[in-house]
């Protein structure tokens, strides 16, 4: 194993610090759908994530919530805070798509009448199964406090962002986040990028997210470094 390499995940590695409170994450270019079943490298996919996900973590501390993002590192490094990573994905939704389309027969794109909060397993051997929250607390993945930290976070962080997306012409359709726990507090860690939101052009419904690589729609890298552009723009920012 590489020097160093606590996690080599599909699209992300994580390298050990000299300390016991911080780690390196490296975006990579690789990427993958159907958990697993399509890859590629897309060049200059890692550099855009971390430079999406740094802005978009830079602006939610700055709006009072607290991530594992420290500093930039290079154009695929930063050095973050080292948590225990809580084992579900939150998933925030505000207009059906992707599974939920899929699972409920529901077409994509019709708007919700409130925004729907999911949680999911993280094992990518089970296909990160859908869970409810008594199924959470029963295994002893979260406490029930916790999980109401886990969706009052979810929803600020969704207003936070759907407002600094549509300033920038675009729709924030679902997200999905990860948290961890560092120095007993529950902190945003993992990232937010393309890779793991939907975000749609608000004038033409054009996909500028992962969605592009997973129907073969083409132009994964422009769709980023449109996101990128138009977040350097953002009043907001
Ligand atoms: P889904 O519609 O496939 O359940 O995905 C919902 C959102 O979560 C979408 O923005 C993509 C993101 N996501 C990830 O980032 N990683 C995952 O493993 C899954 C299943 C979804």
């Amino acid at each position: 194993m590489e020097k160093g390499l606590l996690y080599r995940g599909k699209s992300k590695s994580v390298y050990a610090e000299d300390d016991d409170y911080t780690c390196i994450l490296e975006y990579r270019d690789s990427t993958t759908a159907g958990n697993g079943a399509k890859k590629a490298e897309l060049d200059g996919k890692g550099a855009l994530n971390a430079e999406i996900s740094s802005v978009l973590y830079q602006y939610l501390e700055q709006n009072g919530i607290e991530t594992h993002f420290i500093k930039k590192l290079d154009d695929t490094r930063i050095l973050a805070k080292k948590v225990d990573i809580i084992n579900v994905e939150v998933i925030v939704r505000n207009i059906a798509a992707g599974s939920f389309s899929k699972k409920y027969g529901v077409p994509e794109g019709r708007p919700l009448k409130n925004t729907v909060v999911e949680f999911s397993l993280k094992s990518d051997q089970l296909g990160d199964p859908m869970m409810n929250e008594s199924q959470v607390t029963a295994l002893g993945i979260a406490s029930q406090e916790e999980l109401e930290v886990l969706k009052k976070t979810a929803l600020r962080i969704n207003t936070l962002l759907s407002s600094l997306f549509d300033e920038c012409g675009m729709v924030l359709v679902d997200f999905k986040l990860e948290f961890g726990i560092y120095d007993g507090r529950l902190i945003l860690a993992d990232e937010i990028s393309p890779d793991s939101c939907r975000f749609w052009d608000k004038a033409t419904g054009r996909k500028l997210d992962k969605d592009r690589f997973r129907q073969d729609l083409g132009d994964v890298i422009g769709a980023y470094r449109e996101v990128l552009r138009r977040l350097r723009n953002a009043q907001q920012l």
